[in-house]
């Protein structure tokens, strides 16, 4: 996005639908955000990846114009959010962590609500209210009061309400935090949807499955910092590519076999006892067949090997030195096979 004559500092640079320069949020003593930067190129999807506390949310509000930074600027559909709060909020669709749908209304009347506050005609608000609950599978359910819809149905029921006045970004806080897995798919098919319509889409999640079935690109963020940004495959290679795996046929040997390898330089192989495995991210061909080498050497008994490309769990930890989500409990070099819930 170079070249391009706009002044980042007026409007943000032309093609990027948010565009966010050393924002710093503070509540008190905590820094929620210390100094973020990040960009969402129209009709992308960027997920904003962190673990709990992070501050997604917390930028999410200041994106929104729920919150004022208090440093750095932002820009969405080229509108400053501290500027033209006005204007911004008429291009955004917002979905919170938490459902925001009134439960003594019906679906239909939560939509047709927010389409009169956004300013639609009564017969648009009705037209645009059935268009989505079709849409999203709740056009039996839409008379019912939403106090009677199940988990996904409110979580539907509140996507429809972020779409209502079609926005041109939308932001999806946690959107499937806390939905059981068919209901997850469910939203992920309705996400996918708006993006293949066009729309650019900032989703901020805790887990690697979404961000990689979703986004083109990550944005990780931990303590209110970027820690890392790019493309899901980019940042999987920033781990190496291709994690070689050795299960050996002692796996009491483990912990020795990775001295060994450690003592000859290969400092990145890690041990998972409970797997039986051995680790090792492969900077590239030649260190396969130094680790063989090594282990064949020493005469350790090899039951198994195995390459595979490693999970964006994986990439995280490397990143942060931390799983995905919950505490941070596993040392920084551990294999973690499951994201603490
Ligand atoms: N209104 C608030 N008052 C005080 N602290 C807050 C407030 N909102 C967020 N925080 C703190 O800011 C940090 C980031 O929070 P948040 O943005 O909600 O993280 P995330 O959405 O990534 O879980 C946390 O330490 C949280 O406790
Ligand atoms: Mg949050």
């Amino acid at each position: 996005m170079t070249g391009i004559a706009t002044a980042p500092n007026t409007r943000g640079t032309a093609g990027n639908a948010v565009e966010v320069h050393g924002i710093v949020k503070h509540f008190g003593s905590t820094k929620a955000l210390d100094g973020v930067d990040l960009t969402v190129r129209e009709g992308t999807v960027l997920a904003l990846l962190g673990p709990n506390g992070a501050g997604k949310t917390t930028l999410v509000r200041v994106l929104s114009t729920l919150i004022k930074p208090d440093a750095g600027s932002a820009f969405v559909g080229g509108y400053d959010v501290v500027r033209q709060p006005k204007q911004l909020r008429r291009t955004i669709g917002l979905t919170g962590q938490y459902a925001s749908v009134d439960e003594l209304l019906s679906g239909y009347e939560n939509l047709y609500l927010i389409g009169r506050l956004l300013d639609l005609s009564s017969r648009d608000s009705k037209a645009r209210a059935a268009e989505l609950l079709e849409r999203f599978s709740l056009t039996e359910a839409a008379k019912r009061t939403a106090k009677t819809y199940s988990g996904g149905m409110r979580r539907r029921l509140d996507l429809a309400a972020s779409m209502m006045g079609r926005p041109r970004v939308l932001y999806l806080d946690e959107p499937t935090t806390g939905l059981d897995p068919r209901t997850r798919n469910e939203v992920w098919d309705e996400v996918q949807r708006m993006v293949s319509e066009g729309s650019t889409v900032l989703l901020t999640t805790q887990y690697m499955e979404e961000a990689e079935q979703l986004a083109d690109e990550l944005t990780v963020i931990d303590r209110g910092k970027v820690i890392a940004n790019g493309g899901v495959a980019e940042l999987k290679a920033r781990v190496g590519g291709q994690i070689l795996q050795v299960r050996p046929a002692h796996p009491a040997e483990l912990p020795e076999m990775a001295r060994c390898l450690h003592e000859s330089g290969i400092t990145s192989a890690t041990v998972s006892p409970d797997d039986g495995l051995l680790a090792v991210p492969l900077a590239g061909e030649e260190q396969l067949t130094a680790v063989i080498g090594v282990l064949g050497g020493r005469g350790f008994a090899i039951a198994g090997i195995d390459t595979k490309v490693p999970s964006l769990d994986e990439v995280f930890l490397a990143i942060t030195g931390k799983p995905t989500a919950g505490p941070a409990t596993a040392p920084a070099a551990a294999l973690v096979k499951e994201p603490v819930a």
